[in-house]
This record gives C-alpha cells, sequence and structure tokens, in this order.
C-alpha cells in the first residue's frame, strides 16, 4: 500500500500518473543496464500469473523478472482454477491475496479484471485484456527510446485492426507525447479521436514521415474465424517503410502472421525491431513489478529502486 492508502494496480495506462509512468520506463532502462547483474530486489516475495487465454511472451518475461529479480512465482490457468467453476470473483480475490504479494492476470473482461482488482490487498497487473494491453505498450515505449533515443514528438504509425494494442498506443499517445496516425478501416474508425492522434485512412499518408511503423494481428484471440480481406490494403510492406523516415523501424508485439499484417520483406530488413522488442518485456515486467511492489505492505530491500528518487 503507498502513502493514500492504495494499492498500486496496474490496470490502465490512464489510470496512472505519466510522470510515474515515465519513472517506471527509466527504471527499466536501469534494469535492462543490469541484466546480467539484477538486484535481488524480489527476495520473499511472490507473484501468481493467472490466465484465460494463450501466452509465451507475457508469461514468460513475468516468470523470468520475477525470478532474476529474486522472487517467486505460481502459473495457473483460469479454467484449472474454482473461479471457472462457482466461486465468485470477490472470494477468489481475497484468497490470491491472502498468498501471493502480487498478482498478473490475462483476463478477457476488462470489467471483471476491474472487479477482481476491487476485492484484492495486492496489486494486480493487467496481463491484457480484451481492450488494452499497458505492460506490452510499456516495452514498446522502452523500445522506442532505446532505437531512436526519445519518444516525444516522433511519429507513429498503426496499421490494420483496432484492438487492445492500438487502444493502449492511443492511450500512450497523450502520456508520452507522440503522434500517433491509425490507419484503418474506414468502418473500424474509432468515433472520437484524443488530442495526438489522428485518422488516416490511406495507409500511405499515415507511412509518410513515420518514425515508427507498427501493427498487429488482424485477428486477436477470441475472434477465430473472423474475415481479414478488409485488412489487406493495411499491411505493412517495403513499400510502406519506403514513406517513412530512413531511420524508422517495424514494431509489432507478436506473435506475427507473416503475409498477412507484415509482408516478409519487413521482416527481414533492418527496420524490424521485434525481437528486441519482445526481450524489452522482459525488462519493463522487473520496472512494472519494482513499482506495485515497492509500497505494497512489504519490503522491496533496495533504496537505491524508490521510486521517490525518479
Ligand atoms: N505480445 C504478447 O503479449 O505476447 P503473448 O501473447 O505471447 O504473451
Ligand atoms: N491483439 C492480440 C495481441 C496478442 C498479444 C490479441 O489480443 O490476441
Amino acid at each position: 500500500m503507498n502513502k493514500m492508502g492504495e494499492i498500486r494496480h496496474f490496470l490502465d495506462l490512464n489510470d496512472i500518473d505519466p510522470d510515474v509512468l515515465k519513472s517506471i520506463l527509466k527504471k527499466a532502462h536501469a534494469l535492462k543496464a543490469q541484466k546480467y547483474n539484477p538486484p535481488q530486489i524480489f527476495q520473499g516475495l511472490s507473484l501468481a500469473m493467472v490466465f484465460d487465454k494463450r501466452s509465451t511472451r507475457t508469461r514468460m518475461s513475468f516468470e523470468i523478472a520475477m525470478k532474476q529479480l529474486g522472487g517467486h512465482t505460481l502459473v495457473m490457468s483460469m479454467d484449472e482454477m474454482q473461479i471457472a467453476g462457482a466461486e465468485s470473483v470477490k472470494d477468489t480475490a481475497n484468497v490470491v491475496s491472502r498468498y501471493v504479494d502480487g498478482v498478473m492476470i490475462r483476463m478477457s473482461d476488462d470489467t471483471v479484471l476491474k472487479e477482481f482488482a476491487g476485492h484484492c490487498s495486492i496489486p494486480v497487473i493487467n496481463g491484457m485484456t480484451n481492450k488494452t494491453h499497458p505492460c506490452q505498450i510499456m516495452a514498446d515505449m522502452l523500445t522506442i527510446e532505446e532505437k531512436l533515443g526519445s519518444i516525444a514528438g516522433r511519429k507513429v504509425a498503426w496499421f490494420g485492426d483496432v484492438n487492445n494494442v492500438s487502444n493502449t498506443f492511443i492511450q500512450a499517445a497523450k502520456i508520452f507525447d507522440f503522434e500517433l496516425a491509425l490507419s484503418v478501416p474506414l468502418e473500424l474508425k474509432p468515433d472520437t479521436l484524443p488530442d495526438h492522434v489522428s485518422y488516416c485512412e490511406d495507409p500511405i499518408e499515415a507511412a509518410k514521415g513515420a518514425d515508427v511503423l507498427v501493427t498487429d494481428t488482424w485477428v486477436s484471440m477470441g475472434q477465430e474465424g473472423k474475415a481479414i480481406d478488409k485488412f489487406r490494403h493495411y499491411q505493412v510492406t517495403p513499400a510502406l517503410m519506403a514513406k517513412a523516415q530512413d531511420t524508422a523501424i517495424f514494431m509489432h508485439c507478436m506473435p506475427v502472421h507473416k503475409d498477412e499484417e507484415v509482408a516478409q520483406g519487413v521482416l527481414d530488413s533492418t527496420a524490424n525491431v521485434i525481437y528486441d522488442e519482445a526481450e524489452n518485456r522482459l525488462h519493463a515486467q522487473k520496472a512494472i513489478l519494482a513499482w506495485c511492489l515497492e509500497e505494497a505492505g512489504v519490503s522491496v530491500s533496495q533504496s537505491s529502486f524508490n521510486f521517490g528518487n525518479a
């Protein structure tokens, strides 16, 4: 619990002070620099991880983040838990809170995740819902800073579907002060676009002068069978990359569906940074966990990682 008596949940970027998010990014850079000498700040702490969908990166990065920093993990599939039967969200949240120091959940329904967090006395981290994917976008911000030096003032162009990842890029544009050009089929254009976000039906216009081109699957988990023809015009191709800055990078949260949302030629190019982006999930996760756990009623034992100094 922090000084205000609030639990440090990491559920939605819009719920967290932008300065805190920037301080988490700064810690992520510092922890990446200590990749081979990780500070043992999570000794004695446990993180539960609960999934209602598949995962490679989220599961591995959280598990390794906790363990490299001295902590423990417990992974569960939601369908193996009593919550899949008759046990209530409230009882589950209260019981989980008695066993571990934090919980990361990948849960489709954003509202249920927030209800769960409301009953928890430990920090809850959003490991992706159908609406948002905040941990992914923290890793993406880390990657952009690492590759391009800064995020503020950059142009990021998003292509393809509107989904949990694009929704979180929209939030991040204001928080981290970059311009986001959203290039998606007209029928998917959001009704309202916040400051820093513009709609570009034409992908070539969106790519012009961009520093970052980013896309994601056209068929998110749970949408199997969805028609994809309307997205074909929005594939990220070498021709599209050629409209961007010479230094532009290509990003994707993965898993990739090559020759659907991205052409093989882009994946083969030096602009492709997706493996660094995936690695950065680990470093971002460490910093998110450190922030969540720092004042959560347990002792994070290295004062050099006090977020008050961020
Ligand atoms: N990007 C991402 O969240 O990957 P996983 O689904 O493998 O966790
Ligand atoms: N939009 C994708 C992201 C996967 C990491 C999905 O929800 O399946």
